[in-house]
This record gives C-alpha cells, sequence and structure tokens, in this order.
C-alpha cells in the first residue's frame, strides 16, 4: 500500500497508509488528519485543501479548472495547493509529502 506523509501546521509528520483509488481526503479522515472535507468530495467547499511539498507536484498534477476555481477562496493559497478530495491513491504517490493548512 502506498504511504502518504501529512504535515500538521505544527510540523509534526503523521505517516499513514493509503488504499489505492480512494482520495487523499478520505484517507486523511480515516486516519484523524485535521481535514474536513465537508462537501465529501463534490468541489463545493475548501476544507480538504493540502500543500503538495512541491517535489511532489509534478507526480500529483494540476488542480481540473474545478478545482482551481473552489482552490481561489481557499485560505494560504500556495502554488501547489490542491483539493485533497481530487487527488486519487495510486501507487506511483507512495511517499507523497504534503501540509495541512491551517483553517
Ligand atoms: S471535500 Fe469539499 S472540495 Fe474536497
Amino acid at each position: 500500500m502506498p504511504k502518504l506523509i501529512f504535515i500538521g501546521s505544527n510540523g509534526n509528520e503523521k505517516i499513514v497508509e493509503a488504499e489505492n483509488g480512494l482520495s487523499v481526503m478520505e484517507v486523511a479522515r480515516d486516519n484523524d488528519i485535521d481535514i474536513e472535507g465537508t462537501c465529501g468530495g463534490s468541489i463545493s467547499c475548501c476544507t480538504c485543501h493540502v500543500i503538495i511539498d512541491p517535489d511532489w507536484f509534478d507526480v500529483v498534477g494540476e488542480p481540473n479548472p474545478d478545482e482551481e476555481d473552489m482552490l481561489d477562496l481557499a485560505m494560504g493559497l500556495k502554488p501547489t495547493s490542491r483539493l485533497s478530495c481530487q487527488i486519487e491513491i495510486t501507487n506511483e504517490l507512495d511517499g507523497l509529502r504534503m501540509t495541512v493548512p491551517e483553517e
């Protein structure tokens, strides 16, 4: 199973195993990471915002246009920001590092 590394706003890292096919948001919620995912993945909130480690952004890829519009409303937006409900877990993402911004 791929492993994901979530970095909290306090700098603490949490490594979790992720099942392929789930979204990063779902994995975060299942593992008590501080990501709400209020809309359940329908791109109508920003509560699943994560900042992807720049070294990983090419692997994860750019946000889709709807996601980009929603991200414009996110607090602390960064060039590598993504909505975690729109990132599907694959083996390629093994070792992915991302920061969970403080909302
Ligand atoms: S959970 Fe609402 S946009 Fe991701």
